[in-house]
């Protein structure tokens, strides 16, 4: 086995951090790693915002939902899709903004952003440090915003608190191949039919070590689904000067 794929396939999320700080050099590998990834035209649309002030990470937990493991943990980033280099290298061409402002526009930094945090999580496992995505910073995404004074055309997608782990979960099981991979086209059928999946996933929640439960991927899935959430992101994206259109 490749040791990258190795680690690759044991990554389980950390919710349980040593409280031990991450030593610069290893910090600065992570942000050198999420560097390096692809980038779509090279744009570089994201910034890393490192939360390194105590009662400013406090007040991001606090937001997060996921407070434990924000507060204590080696160090925590917040992930910026971000295109405010380019407004000001436009400006300084006398040029309009529009083009950074469209749902492509929006969609590239997205990904760009997404990628370089994936890459900072595998650099991270791959130094058999834990990490955890959080999403729940977007719980407030304006006052977010507020206490890290974002420009315009920067949106805060999620953090990634990267430490020591005190505590590791088992590896929750992915839907199976068949399910998430189709060649020449969509087939419907196959992709869909999630009946070995209901089976392994209710294995999983009954067995697994903590937070056991009688449930399955699909009725997790409604349950998770059964309304809209944070549908305030479509007007803090638009305060923040993107179009949506
Ligand atoms: C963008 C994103 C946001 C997430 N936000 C949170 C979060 O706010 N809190 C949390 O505990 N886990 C969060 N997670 C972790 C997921 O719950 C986790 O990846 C998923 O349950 C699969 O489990 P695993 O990572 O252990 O394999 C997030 C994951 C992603 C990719």
């Amino acid at each position: 086995m490749y040791p990258t794929i190795e680690k690759m396939l044991q990554h389980a999320s950390v919710r349980n951090f040593k409280p031990e700080a991450l030593p610069l050099e290893t910090k600065n590998l992570l942000i050198t790693a999420a560097q390096s990834g692809s980038s779509s035209n090279f744009v570089q649309a994201y910034t890393i915002i490192e939360i390194a002030d105590e009662s400013v990470r406090r007040e991001i937990a606090e937001i997060s939902g996921s407070a434990a493991y924000v507060n204590q943990t080696g160090a925590f980033y917040l992930f910026v899709a971000d295109w405010y280099r380019q407004a000001e290298i436009l400006r300084d061409h006398e040029q309009e903004l529009a083009a950074l402002r469209n749902m492509e526009a929006l969609t590239v930094a997205v990904v760009d952003t997404t990628i370089a945090a994936q890459n900072m999580a595998i650099a991270a496992e791959s130094m058999d440090l834990g990490v955890c995505y959080i999403g729940g910073i977007r719980n407030n995404l304006a006052k977010v915003a507020q206490i890290l004074d974002l420009p315009e055309l920067t949106v805060p997608l999620f953090g990634l608190s990267v430490g020591y782990p005190n505590f590791r979960n088992e590896v929750k099981p992915r839907l199976p191949q068949h399910n998430i991979f189709s060649v020449d086209g969509y087939d419907r059928q196959k992709l869909t039919d999630l009946s070995v999946y209901k089976a392994t996933s209710a294995n999983y929640y009954k067995q697994r070590t903590s937070h056991q439960k009688d449930t399955d991927w699909t009725q997790e899935m409604s349950q998770f689904l059964s309304e809209p959430r944070r549908k305030d992101v479509a007007n803090f994206l638009k305060q923040q000067g993107f179009t949506l259109s």
